[in-house]
């Protein structure tokens, strides 16, 4: 006799709690484009204290649970319309989990009050993040001297100026 086929539960969306620090330290580490990543965070002042302490003030984040783990998981910043982290492990890529991460993170930052979000990237173009964020409406804005790219979204209803700065359209 046919068995029915099992169907995979779908991933599920939750905002991330002082409790979360291990798996999405995990998470970060796990995609890390090296192995020295959990000395870098920590070189970076990045803990799971400072973490948590960022979340009760300026900070708010969501994680995705999947299979009974934590898959991804995106952070902003209040206080300065930053996207501050996105990671999804690699083989959860591609199955839209880091576009809904990134829509929750910026939804809350123009909730927030702000015009423009912006973030920080890789500069070599060949990395996944930099056509994601492409692809999700994210214009390329400055190089930095020490490598960064920086990269900017304005919300849905604002337009830009003839020098870029975003104007908020007429309601
Ligand atoms: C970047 C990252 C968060 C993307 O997460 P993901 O779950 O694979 O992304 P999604 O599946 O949600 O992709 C969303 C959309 O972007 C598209 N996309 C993803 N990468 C793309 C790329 N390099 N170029 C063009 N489009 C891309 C997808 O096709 C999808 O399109 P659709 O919505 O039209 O179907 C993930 O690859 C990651 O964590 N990378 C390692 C950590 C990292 O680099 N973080 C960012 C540091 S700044």
């Amino acid at each position: 006799m046919r068995q029915p086929q099992e169907q995979p539960t779908p991933p599920t969306y939750r905002e991330i709690g002082p409790g979360d620090m291990d798996a999405i330290f995990d998470v970060r580490i796990r995609t890390w484009d090296n192995d020295r990543g959990a000395e870098e965070l920590t070189a970076l002042g990045i803990t799971h204290d400072s973490v948590r302490d960022l979340l009760k003030d300026s900070h708010r984040g969501w994680l995705c649970e999947a299979e009974g783990q934590v898959v991804g998981f995106a952070m902003g910043n209040k206080t300065n319309g930053e996207m501050w982290v996105i990671a999804v492990l690699a083989e959860y890529e591609g199955r839209g989990i880091g576009k809904h991460l990134l829509t929750l993170v910026e939804d809350w930052l123009f909730s927030e009050g702000w015009d423009e979000v912006w973030l920080t990237t890789d500069p070599d173009e060949t990395i996944r993040a930099v056509g994601f964020y492409r692809h999700l409406g994210w214009e390329d804005w400055k190089m930095e001297s020490d490598g960064d790219r920086f990269m900017r979204k304005a919300r849905p209803s604002v337009q830009r100026n003839s020098t870029g700065q975003p104007t908020s359209s007429p309601t």
